[in-house]
């Protein structure tokens, strides 16, 4: 917790000096009376009087001064346990006095906004207009205030911030907006907003990848009916370019359901044992006509009887897709290595490409549903942008981690790594 600076407070007086304080005034003033009565002076009785008035008024000051104190230290009281209070609360906190300047905060908040100082300005912590208007309102009008920020650097995040007037000091002297606080609460909805914007994106990719397919085959069903209607040359042309759309359909839709299966069973680890160059063995075969097709060479290394837990099918969908990629992106490169790697903590899997590679700025992004480094290119190739997304999915499974390493025009490896048991732990 970060306590609030608050201003230096006078030690009370202490009673020795009330009370040297009453004896100095009674001294004087009898010395004073003393010289006149010597004199005999006329305003000796005046002077009596007035003698009178000074000693009660010097014996009775401290007991208001005396109040004064109690009402600081329950003051202080109150704000130590409202800092206490504010300390407790898991999300972060700022307490703000009447003109917006920074009272308290908690450590919460000191990690989102570092900038946060007791005695600055919110503004110089937030910059958004949103939360400093929010501010202004509820000094304004005294309601609560709500408000969103967000912020792209250095990272991107948002929060939902509530601005609650309160007032902590109801007794306080002077004007009611003197006293009035602002106790703001920020909630971090950085991953609820994500989550949000891959749903809305994922539908309108989905819908944007179906209907460019379904668009052409109205198109082709049009020009059959229509112009090439006894053309039995063209038809014969167009019904080919149907059939590879309608393909394309339904293994988008297919991607689509193996993605949500996959991610219904995500926290089932499979127990079947799986012999991976039988997989590896497998799935090159069936890319032999692809690589015939690209002119790239498919490679292989160190095929041992390297068994991993697993299953069998969604492991050969994983390295179908990551050779797939390699010779059909790569293809320039004209070779595509497999390397199986035994270790001694991990069993590890590297296709290797020598082709364009692929960019840093895509790197992070490239199992995400429907990312692609060039979305043409791709489409062109027959592929939906799911492939990596499902690679993801089935190794997370797995309990697998996949390693993305390239650098533009120097190919690209992804690198697939089962984590081997450890000796006394069992399988
Ligand atoms: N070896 C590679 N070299 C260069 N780019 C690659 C490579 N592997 C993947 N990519 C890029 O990553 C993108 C995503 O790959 P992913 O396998 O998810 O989708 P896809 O191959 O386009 O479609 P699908 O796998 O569904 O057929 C690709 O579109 C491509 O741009
Ligand atoms: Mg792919």
């Amino acid at each position: 917790m970060v306590a609030a600076t608050q201003q230096e407070a006078p030690a009370p007086p202490t009673r020795r000096w009330r009370q040297s304080a009453a004896v100095g005034a009674l001294a004087t003033t009898l010395l004073i009376i003393c010289v006149l009565a010597l004199i005999g002076s006329p305003v000796l009785l005046p002077a009596l009087a007035g003698a009178l008035v000074t000693v009660i008024a010097a014996l009775s000051r401290p007991r208001a001064e005396h109040k004064v104190w109690a009402e600081i230290s329950s003051q202080e009281t109150v704000r130590a346990g409202i800092q206490a209070i504010v300390s407790g609360v898991a999300d972060p906190v700022v307490v703000l006095d009447s003109h917006g300047n920074v009272t308290m905060f908690n450590a919460q908040a000191k990690a989102a906004l570092p900038q946060l100082g007791i005695g600055r300005h919110l503004s110089f912590a937030v910059r958004s207009p949103e939360v400093v208007s929010a501010v202004e309102r509820v000094l304004r009008e005294g309601t609560v205030a709500e408000a969103e920020f967000h912020e792209k650097v250095p990272v991107e995040r948002s929060f939902e911030v509530r601005a609650t007037p309160v007032r902590f000091d109801a007794a306080s002297a002077g004007p009611p907006s003197a006293s009035l606080e602002i106790v703001m609460l920020f909630r971090d909805v950085t991953a609820a907003r994500r989550l949000e914007r891959m749903r809305v994106d994922f539908v309108a990719n989905a819908s944007h990848e179906l209907r460019t397919p379904l668009a052409s085959l109205y198109g082709f069903i049009e020009t059959i009916e229509g112009p090439a209607k006894n053309d039995p040359a063209a038809q014969a042309r167009f019904l080919a370019i149907m059939r590879e759309q309608a393909r394309r359909m339904s293994r988008l839709i297919d991607d689509l359901l193996s993605l949500s299966r996959i991610e219904l069973k995500e926290h089932v680890q499979p127990t079947e044992e799986v012999r991976l160059d039988s997989v590896l063995s497998e799935v090159i075969d069936t890319l032999t006509p692809l690589s015939l097709e690209c002119r790239t060479k498919i490679e292989i290394e160190g095929m041992n009887r390297t068994q991993v837990t697993g299953d069998r099918d969604e492991l050969i969908r994983v390295f179908e897709n990551l050779i797939e990629n390699a010779v059909k992106y790569g293809q320039s490169g004209g070779r595509v290595d497999v390397m199986l790697v035994d270790g001694e903590r991990a069993v590890s899997v590297t296709v290797r490409d020598y082709g364009p590679g692929i960019a840093p700025e895509h790197l992070p992004r490239l199992t995400e549903r429907f990312y692609r480094v060039d979305v043409a290119d791709s489409r062109q190739k027959g592929g939906t942008g799911l492939g990596l997304a499902l690679v993801k999915h089935i190794l997370n499974r797995h309990k697998a981690r996949l390693v993305v390493r390239s650098e533009l025009g120097a190919g690209a490896s992804f690198e697939v790594m089962f984590a081997k048991p450890a000796i006394n732990e069992p399988a």
